[in-house]
């Protein structure tokens, strides 16, 4: 700690980002981005004359952005914010919504979400996932504070259904729900028709996975008028820009494109089962996974390792230290190429042959 430092920050523990290494080419399967490039529309949108245009801000409302989100969702712009990712979404949640309430959310999910609590000076109530690594709503029911869960839950890929996630709303009309979709588009039902119903629910979404921007930024909340206007007060009140002008564009090119979109999540979903069968065959241990990422873990070798023995192979996957998943590794579905080299790769630091 610097001695200029607040001293209500001294604790505090950063969010440690996935490694995104810049010395040497790795097969990468462990932030979760797309393997595929952008739309093609996405590409042609970035001209050069729209570099050009660079010395000029970008532009506040995001209107081209919001209304392209809004039209997807058949929603009203007014229910739509976008942001710098779902990153600075969630920041501008956890602050307007969450002073005298504090955040419930399950043990094992996003790491930012205590991080957040910490930076903002939030209670934070911890809510363990049960045996099976499953959220049970009924757990939230005596909660007062708001609550927020990633479906599918981060770090396990585990999905509640709608009605599940619309008992947790109803519950108690007072506490504000956050469902957080990073990972929505792969296999989960959005909870987005429900913000037309309750004024006590917010729904994130990115970018960065199903639509192949996460170098862009772009991430968007969907809820009633009054919620998003509250979001916008913050958003005005700590950085009006914050979505680039680049960003802007391909945000709102990305989500146009529903072929593009449908082929590379469909092709995802399939290769998703790949993974889990060549994990499967060589005896690893895998959660039901609707993200585009599976957690596994293998008897024989503990997650540190097999993280460690990967990435001296050139293939990067994610050890996540938290006590409950210290033993599985976290796998990016990537190409079935990737995957290929992936299986062949760890079968040979398990057993010493190759399947
Ligand atoms: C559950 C969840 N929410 C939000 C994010 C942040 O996404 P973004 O790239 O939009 O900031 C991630 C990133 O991995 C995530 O896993």
């Amino acid at each position: 700690m610097g001695r200029f430092l607040d001293e209500s920050l001294a604790g505090i523990l950063p969010y440690t980002p996935g490694e995104q290494p810049q010395d040497m080419q790795y097969i990468k399967l462990n932030t979760n981005e797309s393997p595929y490039p952008p739309s093609q529309s996405v590409i042609d949108a970035i001209s050069c004359d729209e570099v050009q245009k660079l010395r000029l801000y970008s532009d506040p409302s995001t209107k081209l952005l919001d209304q392209a989100i809004a039209d997807y969702y058949r929603v009203d712009i007014s229910n739509v914010i976008s942001g710098n990712g779902s990153d600075e979404i969630l920041a501008f949640v956890f602050k307007a919504f969450c002073g005298k309430k504090g955040m419930a959310c399950p043990d094992v999910t996003y790491g930012f979400y205590p991080v957040f609590c910490q930076l903002f000076g939030i209670k934070y109530i911890s809510v363990p996932l049960d045996d099976n690594f499953c959220i049970n709503v009924d757990d939230y029911k005596d909660i007062q504070d708001n609550v927020i869960i990633a479906n599918p839950n981060a770090q396990t890929g585990i999905c509640l259904g709608l009605d599940e996630i619309e008992k947790l709303v109803c519950q108690n009309k007072n506490r504000l729900v956050v469902v957080d979709e990073a990972y929505v588009d792969f296999g989960a039902q959005t909870a987005v028709p429900l913000t037309q119903k309750y004024d006590n629910l917010i729904v994130v979404q990115t970018m960065s996975k199903s639509r192949q921007l996460a170098g862009a930024r772009v991430g968007f909340a969907v809820a009633c008028e009054s919620l998003i206007n509250d979001l916008k007060t913050i958003k005005f009140s700590f950085n009006p820009y914050n979505v680039n002008r680049l960003s802007t564009i391909a945000g709102a090119m990305a989500i146009k494109d529903h072929d593009y979109f449908d082929e590379c999540c469909d092709k995802i979903k399939l290769s998703r089962k790949y993974l889990v069968d060549c994990l499967e065959k060589l005896g690893f241990l895998v959660l039901p996974s609707k993200a585009n990422f599976v957690l596994a873990k293998h008897e024989k070798m503990s997650g540190q390792e097999v993280y460690a023995k990967l990435k001296q192979k050139g293939i990067l996957v994610r050890h996540l230290g938290d006590e409950r998943i210290k033993d599985f590794v976290r796998i990016t579905v990537g190409t079935n190429e990737q995957i290929k080299q992936l299986a062949y790769t760890l079968s040979g630091i398990l057993f010493g042959e190759k399947i």
